[in-house]
């Protein structure tokens, strides 16, 4: 079965790609020749991944799933939210998100918040939804400099490093967005077409 992950990111495709059985052919935006720009106008994490995948399946005929990710601060009353990727406005990248969140923040104690990833598939006229959370707290200041987004100033529950201070291998085994693929893929391993 072939089947569209609305993204363009080749990373996230080879990985998703590695744990899937291999009667699953994963197809890339580009692979269906989908040059499109596919805005997320919605207000939520699961909107907008129903929107992408939706927009997918009903132009191109595929089954196909579709992520989208933010990061939720309880303080803040989730913010920033599904507004993660634009939190400092324009121009919108990450050092700016950052500083916005530290300033957010300032002097508070309570600084709890979690990642959470929403999967909306697609499936031969069905449409299931998939997500995955991950718990932690923001630092008071940056710490590692690998990954990216938020990574610097977050520190998942029971660990005491930030996610940009751990290789790719040990963040997705704990992240968000890990989590969610995993539940997706146990789904299709087990799918009968
Ligand atoms: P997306 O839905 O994966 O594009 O994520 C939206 C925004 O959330 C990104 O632009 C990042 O700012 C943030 N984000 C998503 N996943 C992560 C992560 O694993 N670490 C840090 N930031 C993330």
């Amino acid at each position: 079965m072939k089947l569209v992950f609305a993204t363009n990111n080749l990373n996230k495709l080879k990985e998703v790609q590695q744990m899937l059985p291999n009667t699953i052919e994963l197809l890339s935006l580009k692979d269906i020749n989908c040059f499109d720009e596919i805005d997320e106008t919605e207000n939520t994490l699961e909107g907008n991944a129903k929107l992408k995948a939706n927009y997918i399946t009903q132009k191109y005929g595929y089954n196909c799933f579709a992520d989208d990710t933010g990061l939720e601060v309880d303080i803040l009353n989730g913010s920033p939210g599904v507004y993660s990727a634009r939190y400092a406005g324009e121009p919108a990248n990450s050092e700016n998100n950052i500083k916005k969140l530290l300033s957010e923040l300032n002097k508070r104690k309570e600084r709890k918040g979690q990642f959470r990833t929403a999967i909306c598939l697609n499936i031969n006229n069905d449409q299931l939804l998939f997500d995955g959370i991950c718990k932690g707290e923001i630092l008071k200041k940056t710490q590692g400099k690998k990954g990216f987004g938020y990574d610097p100033i977050f520190r998942p529950k029971g660990y005491q490093k930030s996610f940009a201070e751990m290789n790719s291998k040990e963040k997705n085994k704990i992240s968000h967005r890990g989590l969610a693929i995993e539940k997706l893929v146990t789904f299709l391993s087990n799918y009968n077409s």
